[in-house]
């Protein structure tokens, strides 16, 4: 048998030419124990084919140079593996992997940790089989049920190409607390509309998702607290009955240090969900929304198009000091729904939303707008600030 690092390219193109072709180095999950028959837990596989193949070979920082390689076939993975520490290499799934039914499977299934320029692509998928997990829609059998894929404090990392399907809970959350530059683009995630299934959870800075597509009854691209800096272009989220919409938060009751500052949505479509854009808070939240822009949004009636809530799982305690500012909301186009307004600002007493800016704005099928301690510019009805 070949040595690892001579097969892929090398193989097609006959050693003689290793050379110069551009060779890269690939570990087969099959050389460290995985078996192609849905049925051997792929996890083990993978843990190995990285800790003795990959690691020792990374020698540049090319990250498709070194390839952690799943291989077409059917795999099961029946446990998590977590990447601590990973750099500079490629896991590329040509496979399709399947998730068991499991009650006692928790955590997330791949899960990358201080790492940096890893690259996670297709043209496999991922199949969760999350249905299982939330039998007839219910939410509350197995509520730590597992994830699919996690980023968590990781610079320059990319995931394309690869097809997610009906995680049981979570698809893919991406979650630094530092300067870092990530993006997701060009892959498609489904899932059974039953709920908390998130397509794209991001937090850090300068992140960045574009050309996907997501079909799932909850979050859509959703920033999460802190980001500095997120830029969501070509987003489609489609046909479900859910949450779903393209979201800053949720802030949980009493969240503190809440930092979202300069983001920006453009060219996303949204069909037949409960939210279009919506900044989700308690009453009682506190630090800074800031500076924060959608444009280009043609929604099919979206129940809620445009939605700030500070009150969006109830709460009244108004004492809040959670300032949401400079949020711009332009062309918007499309239908919502015949007993809700297109938009609703529902803000805080104690803490106004200040200069939210309404251009372009041409929503059917919706009752009159609703501005609650708020102020802006662009819609009739809503007090200059
Ligand atoms: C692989 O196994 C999973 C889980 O048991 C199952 O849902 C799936 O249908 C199987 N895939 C194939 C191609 O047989
Ligand atoms: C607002 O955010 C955008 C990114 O969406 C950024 O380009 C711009 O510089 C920010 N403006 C300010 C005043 O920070």
């Amino acid at each position: 048998m070949l040595p690892p690092f001579f097969t892929g390219v090398a193989l097609l193109l006959g050693l003689n030419q290793v050379q110069t072709a551009l060779a890269f180095i690939e570990c087969s999950v099959l050389d460290y124990g995985a078996v192609a028959d849905n049925s051997t837990d792929l996890g083990p596989a993978l843990t190995a084919a990285w800790q003795e193949c990959v690691i020792p070979q990374v020698t540049t920082t090319v990250a498709t140079d070194v390839l952690l390689y799943v291989p077409a076939g059917n795999y099961l993975l029946a446990s998590t593996v977590t990447f601590d520490g990973a750099e500079n290499w490629n896991l590329h799934i040509a496979g399709d992997i399947y998730l068991p039914f499991n009650p006692d499977l928790t955590g997330t299934m791949l899960t990358f940790e201080n790492c940096e320029n890893i690259l996670l692509n297709g043209p496999g998928a991922i199949f969760g089989n999350g249905y299982r997990y939330r039998p007839d829609g219910d939410l509350t059998l197995y509520p730590s049920r597992p994830r699919l894929i996690r980023f968590q404090t990781c610079n320059n990392c990319g995931i394309t190409q690869v097809y997610l399907y009906d995680a049981p809970m979570f698809h893919v959350t991406i979650i630094v607390t530092h300067p870092t530059s990530n993006v997701a683009h060009d892959m498609a995630i489904i899932a059974s509309h039953i709920g908390e299934t998130d397509g794209f959870d991001m937090s850090g800075n300068n992140n960045y998702v574009h050309d996907v597509s997501v079909e799932v009854s909850n979050e859509c691209v959703t920033v999460k607290t802190p980001t500095n800096g997120f830029v969501a272009e070509r987003i489609t989220c489609k046909w479900t009955a859910g949450k779903l919409g393209c979201n800053i938060g949720s802030f949980g009751s009493g969240a503190t240090g809440v930092d979202v500052q300069n983001v920006y949505y453009s060219d996303v479509t949204i069909s037949n969900s409960d939210a279009g854009v919506m900044i989700k808070s308690y009453p009682n939240c506190q630090g800074t929304v800031k500076n924060i822009t959608y444009t280009g949004f043609t929604l099919d009636a979206a129940a809620y198009p445009i939605y700030i809530s500070a009150f969006w799982e109830g709460g009244t305690d108004d004492t809040g000091t959670l300032e949401i500012s400079d949020v711009t909301f332009d062309n918007f186009v499309g239908t919502g729904t015949p007993t809700r307004p297109g938009v609703l600002l529902d803000c805080n007493k104690a803490t106004p939303c200040e200069s939210i800016a309404f251009t372009d704005i041409s929503l059917t099928d919706t009752v009159a707008d609703t501005f609650t301690n708020a102020c802006g510019t662009g819609l009739s009805g809503l007090e200059a600030c």
